[in-house]
């Protein structure tokens, strides 16, 4: 069948299986390989996607239910060679080390800071609990997502 959606704004028409998900659309259909396979369950948050405004496994999205829906990858991010402020700060905090789960990181912190600027830590531990880090312990994520929200015009 064949699903139509916007991804990073642009219009994109894609034939699909109906046992497909979204992950595999993304990445083996349109080459959009930011988004990470990690578990493929719903457990890693390597996946995430800001999906109709709200971050979102991927890989727990079917691809028929994408129709008509309006996604951002981080590939979208960038725009004219500069990196998104949330992209900036994970790099100035070195938020990363295989950096597997920084793209799934990166689009939940994204979602989080356009609804709430200036979150306390416990918010953004909340928020961030579906995003897992096999390598960095955490605090450096912390780091990043309070240098991105004073970025982004948040936290002082
Ligand atoms: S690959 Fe989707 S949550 Fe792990
Ligand atoms: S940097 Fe390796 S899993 Fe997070």
């Amino acid at each position: 069948m064949k699903i139509t959606f916007t991804v990073n704004n642009e219009n994109v028409e894609v034939d699909v299986k109906p046992n497909e998900t979204l992950l595999d659309v993304l990445r083996d259909k349109l080459f959009l390989t930011g988004a990470k396979e990690g578990c493929g369950n719903g457990e890693c948050g390597a996946c995430t996607v800001i999906y109709n405004g709200r971050p979102v496994n991927s890989c727990l999205i079917l691809a028929p239910e994408a129709d008509g829906s309006v996604i951002e990858t981080v590939e979208g991010l960038t725009k004219d060679n500069k990196l998104h402020p949330v992209q900036e700060a994970f790099v100035e905090a070195n938020a990363f080390q295989c950096g597997y789960c920084t793209p799934g990181f990166i689009m939940s912190t994204k979602a989080m800071l356009e609804k709430i600027p200036n979150p306390t830590k416990e918010v953004i531990v909340e928020r961030l609990a579906g995003n897992l880090c096999r390598c960095t312990g955490y605090t450096v994520i912390l780091d990043a997502v309070k240098i991105a929200a004073q970025k982004m015009g948040g936290a002082k």
